[in-house]
């Protein structure tokens, strides 16, 4: 390959599938490299297994394809990382080490994508800002935290132009999430459209942050392709779509699927949740790259729906 390539780790998670899909779309599928920790059974384009703590197979891929942009995807997510705090640390530490020493010595621009999870509780819950107290209460947070501060390291240090937003929890059609605490947003609608009842792991009241991935990916690539001079914050900007609570979003079903029932069985997810904020000022990237969310509640509910009535062909009623 002689072309320069975009590469993507976790190109198999929640956020990866479809970032990788709308890279290829603006790039052509030939531009994207799409790697994972294992082979998925269906793929299309460039694919290739990347253990991201395997920096020889990373400097042989980022050689071969020619590579000069990374999405740093591949990471534990918040519930994931407290069955195995150690293993988490090594995953989300090593490999953006991994991630930013090559970035270095090749001149790539990454992205890395941190999250809520950075904040804990003795951060302000309501419209949390963007410079605020950073003691998160799992481990996940605590290595995007530091992800934070190394990203900003190598771009003062060596000048490796590295880009992040802290993403809120990710509601998507196309993927599922895995192991973390705002799953239940993805898995509540599955449910309704099976017909079943729904019992969710946080309390019906919990508000959280979120976002649906059209707009996270938005987000992602207009971070990405803004002028390296408007990207003054190098640990990562804020970034807000919408705040809700389980019963909201229960209730914003119910419109379209009068029948559906949700119940609310807490675990210990809930104390992850309780630690994170209700709602995000993202002012910054609002400022810097002219962020602006397009969804809420309701156009996401409608659109989840439409997509997901489709994937598993049942009838609304
Ligand atoms: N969605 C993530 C999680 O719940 C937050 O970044 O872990």
């Amino acid at each position: 390959m002689t072309k320069e390539t975009i590469l993507i780790t976790g190109a198999s998670g929640q956020i990866g599938t479809v970032l990788t899909e709308e890279l290829r779309k603006r790039y052509g599928s030939d531009a994207i490299l799409q790697t994972d920790i294992r082979l998925p059974e269906e793929r299309q384009g460039h694919f290739e297994v990347l253990d991201v703590l395997d920096a020889g197979q990373l400097t042989r891929l980022i050689r071969k394809y020619h590579v000069r942009q990374v999405y740093h995807l591949a990471a534990i997510l918040s519930a994931k990382g407290e069955k195995n705090p150690k293993w988490a640390w090594e995953i989300n530490m090593a490999g953006l080490f991994n991630i930013l020493e090559a970035a270095r010595e090749f001149g790539i621009r990454v992205f890395f994508p941190s999250s809520i999870a950075v904040f804990g509780g003795m951060t302000p819950r309501v419209n949390t800002p963007q410079y605020a107290v950073l003691q998160p209460e799992t481990v996940y947070g605590i290595s995007k935290v530091a992800g934070e501060n190394w990203c900003q390291y190598f771009y003062q240090k060596y000048g490796v132009d590295v880009r992040s937003v802290r993403y809120p929890g990710i509601i998507s059609y196309q993927s599922m999430p895995g192991g973390g605490t705002t799953d239940y947003a993805v898995e509540i609608y599955h449910n309704a459209v099976k017909g079943e009842p729904y019992t969710c792991f946080l309390e019906a009241n919990t508000r959280l942050p979120m976002m649906y991935m059209p707009d996270a990916i938005r987000a992602t690539l207009e971070l990405m392709e803004a002028p390296a001079a408007s990207v003054k914050i190098r640990s990562s900007y804020n970034l807000a779509g919408m705040s809700f609570t389980p019963a909201e979003v229960a209730a914003e079903i119910k419109k379209h699927i009068p029948g559906f029932q949700a119940t609310y069985e807490a675990d210990f997810r809930q104390n992850i949740a309780a630690s994170w904020p209700e709602s995000i000022d993202d002012g910054s990237a609002r400022e810097d790259w002219g962020w602006q969310p397009e969804y809420g509640l309701e156009e996401m509910t409608a659109d989840m729906l439409a997509h997901l009535k489709e994937y598993y062909q049942v009838a609304l009623m």
